[in-house]
């Protein structure tokens, strides 16, 4: 069958005149000026996203998640499957570089005022993708299963279990029981396989359904921006599409880079009657875990609940209509000043003993 065939044999049975306009209305729709490579920082979160999906469905062919067997499924994917390494080192590197690089493309709306009308819904949402990239990271942490996986969520669960009174529930719940064991397992298996990948495919639609509806925002205030007719500001298409290219390129060659020069360990298997001497949380954490151990416990505990609220609901907070991060100086003192805190006891946590 010719290409022209096929084309004919389609056009019998849809409308294709109507999807090709909605297409080109896409592609060429016009960008603001402004864009530029942060902008990239979107796509770069989808296309970490779309890595750990087609990663994680190989992983899954080989692992098995009991506690009899998931440690050495993972040690088997390591060494006896072609490319097994390759496809368990760039979902673990993958894991890291999505939490870092979806943290940053936070900051850059939050910097540029993005958020603010009638960008709400997009933040909120954004938030909400933000709180489940790390809780995609903190159960597929366990899942190997092996000593750090282990006792990492051992503390991590006992300071959910600080809570005021949904604490122990919560900790109850989560661990499937009193103790960590294949009921914990067996939980964060199916919130990292079934519940976050879907939850979160829906929510990246909802969130570029909105961005492509609403456009990319300008710097100007509320209420000012100017609507973009064809023809003006920078084309999607092919000059954004080329800049997206070439840091996702970049992107592939960081995380094959890093998978081969600097692999994962998978370390010693779980082992619940012997406590290696220092646990530390993966670095996403370590500033939460060390603020918290200079804080009254309940009050730290309190401001970690609070936390992911406040991101939740800053659009509704900050309501000043300049989007310039110089024309609001107290929201971006207060952007600054998180950056800092996060950094010292960042620093601080991995210093410590
Ligand atoms: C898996 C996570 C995410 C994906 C795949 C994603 C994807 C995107 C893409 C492709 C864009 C358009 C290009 C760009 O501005 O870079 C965008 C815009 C936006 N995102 Fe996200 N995003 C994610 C997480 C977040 C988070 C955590 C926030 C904030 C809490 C956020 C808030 C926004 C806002 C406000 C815009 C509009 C930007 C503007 O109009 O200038 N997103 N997102």
């Amino acid at each position: 069958m010719s290409k022209d065939q096929i084309i004919a044999w389609l056009g019998e049975r849809f409308d294709l005149k109507r999807i090709q306009e909605l297409v080109d209305q896409q592609v060429k729709k016009p960008l603001p000026k402004n864009i530029s490579w942060l902008h990239t920082l979107g796509s770069m979160s989808l296309f970490l996203f779309i890595s750990q999906i087609l990663t994680g469905i190989l992983l899954l062919i080989y692992y098995r998640p009991t506690v009899n067997e998931a440690f050495e499924s993972v040690k088997f994917i390591m060494t006896k499957p072609s490319l097994g390494w390759l496809y368990r080192q760039v979902h673990a590197w993958g894991a890291n570089l999505m939490i870092l690089i979806v943290f940053l493309h936070m900051l850059r709306t939050f910097f540029m005022g993005a958020f603010k009308k009638p960008r709400e819904i997009t933040w909120v949402i954004g938030a909400l993708l933000f709180i489940f990239t790390l809780v995609f990271g903190f159960t597929g942490y366990l899942l190997p299963w092996n000593q750090l996986a282990y006792w990492a969520t051992t503390v991590g669960t006992e300071i959910a279990g600080g809570i005021p009174v949904i604490g122990e529930w919560t900790k109850i719940f989560l661990r499937g029981g009193a103790a960590i064991g294949g009921e914990t397992l067996s939980r964060f298996f199916v919130i990292h396989v079934i519940i976050l990948p879907w939850l979160v495919f829906f929510l990246i639609g909802a969130h570029l359904l909105l961005v492509r509806v609403q456009g990319i925002s300008t710097m100007e205030k509320v209420d000012q921006e100017i609507k973009l007719k064809e023809g003006e500001g920078t084309p999607f298409f092919p000059h954004h599409v080329l800049k997206e290219g070439i840091v996702l390129y970049l992107l592939i060659g960081i995380l094959i880079g890093l998978s081969i020069l600097l692999p994962f360990e998978l370390g010693e298997k779980a082992d619940p009657l012997q406590t290696p001497h220092a646990i530390k949380p993966e670095w996403y954490f370590l500033p939460m875990y060390q603020m918290l151990k200079y804080l009254p416990k309940l009050l730290g505990i309190l401001m970690l609940a609070m936390g992911p609220l406040i991101l939740i609901g800053w659009p509704f907070l900050d309501k000043t209509k300049a989007r310039h991060p110089r024309q609001r100086p107290i929201s971006t003192g207060i952007g600054i000043a998180m950056i800092v805190l996060l950094i010292v006891f960042g620093l601080l946590g991995h210093w410590a003993d």
